[in-house]
């Protein structure tokens, strides 16, 4: 592999979905490794004290880097926590022998550059069973599973405890001003959240179950519930998304960077079906609400990823930033 493979390998990684898009890795390349760090530089002490969703971003990293590789012909293997004494090295992508490529590499690679989080209320169109039944088994594979929140107590519950989450992140200074500081109003941003990517009404105010993250909470005026417009109108559709539960049986770093990989091939997999999809973790940020979730859902192991997903309504929508690859890569000679 040389330095030009490599980047090429490292842009797809680098287009991973990300907390807050805080892009928390490093990579090092050195003749058929790939070493992938974890930059601790780029945490979010107050959202996510324990690193867990910092790990499940790279845990996509390593997922998008693979597909990458295998899409161009070479095999990829995926080591994770190879370094024992060093539990910032999260994973290491070999790459194998040549293989053929199959139209199915071909399309999941195609999708990283399209793929992006879809905040905008979703075409009212359930997502068939047989496409969620094929993310599950996909994620089976990697030894996680996944849930569809679809029993109506279940989907109560935990839309529930989404909104009591988010209720009480937007009452947390400290959570506000951490949000704030990963906002983005220039467009050419390279890391951040930016806001052309964020819904500029209230959440709050959308008719739909699942309250999505309200990203400039801080700068909100206090709403009233009430949307705006004709009384007598009649009631706006309300959005069903289709919400699936990712999860783990253990909660330790190695449980993360599984579920980070699962969560990245979901992602492209839903792409190439036409599907889009945005996280909605605010219930899994708080420990109270985490763990009420897997009393109320009766699960059995630790949800990891929250996700609605459906057919977006509007075509392209708003790509954030990423940093350069040279920013992110350097180059080592081989071992
Ligand atoms: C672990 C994790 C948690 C996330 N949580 C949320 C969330 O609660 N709400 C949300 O709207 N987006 C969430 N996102 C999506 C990121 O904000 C998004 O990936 C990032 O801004 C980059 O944008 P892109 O996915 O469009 O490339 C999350 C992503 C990851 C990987």
């Amino acid at each position: 592999m040389d330095q030009q493979q490599w980047t090429a390998v490292v842009a797809a990684a680098t287009r991973a979905p990300s907390v807050h898009n805080t892009q928390p890795w490093r990579f090092t390349a050195a003749g058929d490794r790939l070493d992938l760090h974890r930059d601790r530089e780029r945490a979010l002490p107050v959202l996510d004290p324990t690193g867990r969703q910092q790990v499940i971003s790279c845990g996509v990293a390593a997922e998008f880097a693979a597909v990458a590789l295998r899409a161009t012909g070479v095999e990829a293997d995926v080591e994770l926590l190879p370094t024992p004494e060093d539990p910032d090295h999260l994973a290491t992508v070999r790459a194998g022998a040549t293989c053929d490529v199959t139209p199915a590499d071909t399309a999941l690679a195609e999708a990283i550059a399209r793929r992006h989080t879809e905040r905008a209320p979703f075409l009212p169109r359930a997502v068939p069973d047989e496409v969620v039944e094929r993310f599950a088994a996909d994620a089976g594979r990697l030894g996680v599973w996944l849930k569809a929140v679809t029993g109506s107590e279940e989907e109560v519950a935990t839309a529930f405890l989404v909104s009591r989450a988010e209720e009480l992140e937007r009452s947390d200074p400290g959570y506000l001003a951490e949000l704030e500081r990963w906002l983005r109003t220039d467009p050419a941003a390279v890391d951040g959240i930016p806001v052309g990517a964020v819904p500029e009404e209230d959440p709050a105010t959308r008719p739909s179950n699942w309250l999505v993250r309200d990203f400039v909470a801080g700068s909100r005026a206090p709403h009233t519930f009430l949307p705006p417009g004709d009384p007598a109108a009649p009631p706006p559709e309300v959005e069903r998304p289709t919400v699936v539960l990712l999860g783990t049986d253990g909660d330790d770093a190695t449980a993360w960077l599984l579920a980070g990989r699962a969560l990245g091939r979901l992602l492209l997999t839903a792409t190439t079906e036409g599907l889009a999809a945005s996280p909605l973790t605010q219930a899994l940020d708080w420990p109270v609400t985490r763990t009420r979730m897997r009393a109320r859902l009766s699960l059995i192991g630790h949800p990891q990823m929250l996700l609605r997903m459906g057919y977006p309504s509007t075509r392209g929508g708003s790509v954030s930033g990423r940093r350069p690859v040279s920013d992110v890569l350097r180059f080592e000679s081989a071992r």
